[in-house]
């Protein structure tokens, strides 16, 4: 192997962060052929790979921890469809809308710090100040049509982005609900929209990734009819 690395750069994180920043996409089965990898991504600049296996084996996560990566992340993926859907009998009654352009600072202020079970939160490479642009330029994407298809909010206190999949499946790409509104049915609301919109759309399977630490984010999907669909990890090395 001489230059020829199976490792994609994550322009968008690199490019966000100033950190250059790949993706390790194939697994080579001995540790000696990663480490080789590894000094390849280093005289290429990189600082950091991240690598999720999905399904995750665990041939493969004693590779990466012998190659000194470190869990960050176990994802789980739920989905539901149109059927199964059970949003209670008491849906609350509020003002949806599309968020558009001139909502953007208001959501970048929400989505501050709301994702913390998310890896960025806890991974040490990516400071807190990280993970707060992460999440505020993916909603300014979203909101802007970059990474998404549409965003509802309810002004000032939560909203759900979405995402036509290419396998004409919907994904809730992230959905939050400022920490003061939780518990008072926003989040329901919002799913409600949101899974309505897909349906208009002729997508009647919605999926979305959570994090298995995030048990009340679980409970609230598998409350609404969510089933459980895969499980995936991702590692992490800092170069
Ligand atoms: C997950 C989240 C969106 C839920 O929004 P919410 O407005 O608080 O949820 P709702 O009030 O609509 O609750 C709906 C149902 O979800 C479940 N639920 C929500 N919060 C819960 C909690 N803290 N503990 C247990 N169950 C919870 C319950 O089943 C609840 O139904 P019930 O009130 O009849 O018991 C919100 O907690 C949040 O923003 N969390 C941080 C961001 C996040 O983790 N997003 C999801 C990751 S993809």
């Amino acid at each position: 192997m001489k230059n020829k690395i199976p490792i994609i750069e994550l322009k968008w994180d690199t490019r966000l962060l100033k950190k250059k920043i790949g993706r390790l996409c194939m697994l080579p089965n001995h540790v000696k052929k990663i480490d080789t990898i590894l000094d390849v991504a280093r005289s290429k600049g990189y600082l950091y790979l991240t690598c999720r296996i999905d399904p995750p084996e665990f041939s493969q996560v004693r590779s990466l921890e012998s190659a000194g990566f470190y869990l960050t992340d176990v994802g789980v993926t739920l989905e539901i469809k149109k059927q199964d859907l059970y949003l209670g009998e008491n849906l609350l009654k509020v003002p949806i809308n599309t968020a558009t352009i001139k909502d953007i600072p208001i959501l970048k202020k929400i989505i501050k710090s709301l994702f913390l079970h998310s890896r960025f939160y806890h991974d040490p490479f990516f400071t807190k100040d990280d993970a707060d642009k992460i999440y505020q330029a993916w909603i300014e994407d979203a909101i802007k049509g970059i990474s998404a298809d549409k965003v509802f909010w309810v002004k000032n206190k939560g909203f759900v982005v979405c995402k036509k999949s290419h396998l004409k499946i919907g994904e809730i790409s992230l959905i939050g609900v400022a920490n003061k509104f939780r518990g008072k049915g926003i989040g329901r609301a919002l799913l409600a929209s949101s899974l309505e919109w897909f349906y208009s759309q002729g997508l009647n399977k919605v999926r979305v990734r959570t994090q298995l630490i995030n048990i009340n984010s679980l409970k609230f999907y598998l409350s609404a009819g969510f089933k459980l669909c895969s499980c995936d990890m991702v590692f992490g090395k800092i170069l």
